[in-house]
């Protein structure tokens, strides 16, 4: 632990990093085949405003959406391109919502590999997309869903030389497993009684609990925080298992929510998300459209925003709250996984009241826009702007 604590003021890049910085529990790599962009290092912050907003006496978010690429995804892709560069690798591959894409064509380019991004088409968020464009990726916009890319990158990498790089490498969720050691490292290795996530393909999850397992076994920290995961009603496969204790997850065709990054209905990572559930006695919950943009706001309110994925962590805790499972005296992390800028037209559209989803029959359902901030708007004259603020 003193090691660990003496390299955050290394000026040495690995010592730096959020996830090297932790190496002696991560696959082996000498500091020439690492690939890193000083991942990590991200703020817990406490939001007042969520917590009384949620019913909670505190609440506090580790922000990994302040990545260099915005996303968690990037704790992950550093362990991940590595690991392709000892392999000699040079074109790298994944299916995504977005931000995996975002992050792996990053890394890609600054290990000087070629890299090739499986999209359904129209479905991702315009930020994730801009940032794929402009680090060089090639962007394949397949005509289906997420689980439809998936399959395919799968079978595509089986087929040529491509390394796949989604979160069923196993080197990727060594990289996100540090998200536990980072947030214990700032918390002086005290655990917090429960770690909130959102859940899409599980990865993240299952690597969240992974970390504390390894602190524990170590006798590094004493307990478990409860590993809590929560979907959107829409996309909520691992929901359902849990509600119906379920053996296996039944995939949802045509999963469906506002919140792109988690619109995922056959999440591979399941069987991995349930032993972390499982050990460490947590809970899986799901969310609405409406209770997913109304937290979003909250978040915002707060200072601190997040793209909507992020957002059900709060709208979970408020549920859970409410239903007596979370008690407002816990201590709890809520992990916002996204920047906020990721997807501004969700925002921008929510704040003008413009926000609305496809329902199951195809109507559209309108959000009611509770926590609206209305543009104010003034001809461009000083007496009128002076009447319009109320002056
Ligand atoms: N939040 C954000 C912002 C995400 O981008 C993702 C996943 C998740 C949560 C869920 O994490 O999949 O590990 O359960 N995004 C992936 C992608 C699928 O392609 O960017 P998970």
């Amino acid at each position: 632990m003193s090691v660990w604590d003496q390299r955050r003021v290394s000026p040495k890049s690995v010592d730096q990093s959020g996830v090297w910085r932790f190496r002696e529990l991560l696959p082996e790599a000498s500091e020439a085949e690492i690939v890193t962009m000083v991942e990590g290092n991200t703020q817990i912050w406490d939001a007042p405003r969520c917590a009384e907003y949620a019913g909670m006496n505190r609440l506090s978010f580790k922000h990994l959406g302040m990545n260099p690429t915005g996303s968690f995804k990037d704790l992950g892709m550093t362990t991940g391109i590595t690991q392709a560069r000892r392999l000699g690798a040079t074109s790298v591959a994944c299916a995504s919502t977005g931000n995996t894409s975002a992050s792996m064509a990053a890394y890609a380019a600054r290990a000087g590999m070629k890299a090739f991004v499986f999209i359904p088409s129209g479905q991702i968020a315009l930020g994730k997309l801009s940032q794929a464009l402009d680090y060089g990726a090639v962007v394949m916009q397949i005509e289906g869903d997420f689980d439809d890319a998936m399959k395919l990158v799968r079978e595509v990498a089986n087929e040529s030389p491509l390394y796949l790089l989604n979160s069923v490498n196993p080197f990727r969720l060594e990289g996100q497993k540090t998200i536990a050691f980072e947030m214990m490292q700032q918390r002086g290795w005290q655990a917090p009684d429960r770690v909130i996530a959102p859940g899409g393909n599980l990865g993240n999850s299952s690597a969240i609990a992974k970390g504390f397992h390894e602190l524990i076994e170590r006798g590094v920290i004493a307990r478990t925080p409860k590993i809590t995961i929560i979907q959107a009603e829409g996309a909520n496969p691992l929901y359902r298992m849990w509600r119906d204790n379920a053996e296996t997850l039944t995939p949802v065709v045509g999963a469906a929510t506002l919140a792109t990054a988690i619109k995922i209905g056959n999440p591979v990572s399941w069987p991995k998300a349930m032993r972390g559930l499982r050990w460490s006695a947590g809970e899986v919950e799901q969310v609405t459209e409406q209770e997913i943009a109304d937290a979003k706001a909250m978040i915002g309110r707060d200072g601190i925003g997040c793209e909507p994925a992020s957002a059900v962590t709060l709208a979970g805790i408020k549920k859970m709250v409410a239903a007596g499972v979370v008690n407002p005296d816990e201590d709890v992390v809520a992990i916002l996984t996204g920047h906020i800028l990721k997807d501004p037209d969700f925002t921008v559209n929510y704040h003008a009241g413009a926000l609305s989803y496809a329902g199951k029959n195809g109507e559209k359902v309108a959000i009611e826009s509770r926590y609206a901030n209305a543009f104010a708007h003034a001809p461009a004259e000083r007496g009128a702007i002076m009447k319009a603020l109320g002056f």
